[in-house]
């Protein structure tokens, strides 16, 4: 009965990680990265070839963008199969080297196998693959995110990854952000993706609602290619001094509290504590990251935190704030109060 649970869950689990990217979102993105992409071989470990809008999007774009080549994989399980949109029993692989005769690419130019095993990227096979290629980019399964952002990390590898914003403070991803090893890309529109799910029932109100697809808000693209906007300074319009009473300090925290992003004040020198979706505004010659909430994981303050509270979670007079991150203007301006 348990090992029957325990494979209901993990189908369950499979099936919220089976939804695509649709090829406009890619599009968006990418062209922030054209000039990176020339002469690199391109990896999409976590896309069908012949439905991701990914490997669509490389093939399409193969020689204007330069690429040397583009390998796409895709995984195969038994449970995955109920859901996918393809019939294909086993995991294949596409290996893309340009020269389509006409302009867009036919099957017969690409050179499709079969992967001995399963195309789980963690397989000794994958990792192989991986090995091979300069940059991996896809949408990989969100309930797998922190071991995939761990073994590109492990093998020093460049990125391109849509994930959700909640694991900006996964153990496995905060670390690399705060060390600016990654940061996020441009983004979705008001970082949200409508992802087409075939087997999604979709609850969602009349405008909401778009056939076949799933709303997904709160999704962003992880990287570690360096891009313009990342560079871009945010303007800052308020003041700490004279309206302290807006910035409360925690109780728990040696910070003080700032509760939207756009309040981030320009004349503030110490530790503040700000929503995770800063991230879609950092800037590192801005502001430096000193740390999370310790309810994201032990130390991650950073010694912010007062220990003697107990409570990991940030508190202001008594009550809970959700989760934060801790950070610091590296050039404040000098109060005049
Ligand atoms: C969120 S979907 C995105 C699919 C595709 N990358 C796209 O963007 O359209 C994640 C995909 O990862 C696949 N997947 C699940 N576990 C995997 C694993 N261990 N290794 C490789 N792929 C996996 C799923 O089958 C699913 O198609």
């Amino acid at each position: 009965m348990a090992n029957e649970n325990l494979g209901l869950q993990q189908a369950r689990r499979n099936k919220r990680d089976e939804f695509y990217t649709q090829l406009p979102d890619i599009e968006r993105e990418m062209r922030h990265y054209r000039k990176f992409f020339r002469g690199k071989t391109v990896y999409c470990n976590c896309d069908d070839p012949f439905i991701s809008a990914f490997s669509e999007y490389f093939t399409k774009n193969f020689e204007f963008l330069g690429i040397k080549k583009l390998i796409t994989t895709c995984y195969r399980s038994q449970e995955i199969n109920l859901f996918s949109r393809n019939d294909s029993e086993q995991a294949i692989k596409l290996e893309y080297e340009g020269g389509a005769t006409n302009s867009l690419p036919s099957s017969s130019d690409m050179g499709v196998s079969v992967l001995n095993g399963d195309g789980d990227f963690r397989s000794d096979e994958c990792i192989e693959i991986m090995k091979e290629a300069d940059v991996v980019v896809t949408n990989p399964p969100f309930s797998l995110f922190g071991e995939f952002v761990n073994l590109l990390n492990a093998h020093d590898k460049k990125f391109i990854i849509i994930g959700h914003q909640n694991a900006l403070t996964y153990t496995a991803v905060f670390p690399l952000l705060r060390a600016n090893r990654i940061w996020l890309g441009y983004g979705f529109k008001r970082n949200m993706a409508h992802f087409i799910a075939p087997h999604y029932e979709d609850t969602a109100s009349d405008a909401d609602h778009k056939a076949g697809m799933i709303r997904v808000s709160g999704v962003v693209w992880y990287t570690n290619v360096d891009h313009n906007k990342r560079h871009e300074e945010m303007i800052l319009v308020r003041r700490y001094h004279g309206n302290e009473a807006a910035y409360p300090r925690y109780d728990n925290y040696d910070a003080v509290e700032v509760s939207k992003t756009q309040d981030i004040p320009m004349d503030y020198n110490g530790a503040m504590g700000v929503p995770i979706t800063f991230m879609t505004k950092y800037n590192p010659e801005q502001f430096e990251i000193v740390g999370a909430t310790e309810s994201e994981g032990t130390g991650a303050s950073a010694g912010l935190w007062d220990k003697s509270s107990r409570v990991p979670q940030a508190m202001v007079n008594g009550a809970k704030v959700y989760k934060r991150i801790f950070i610091r203007n590296l050039n404040p301006i000098e109060s005049d109060i």
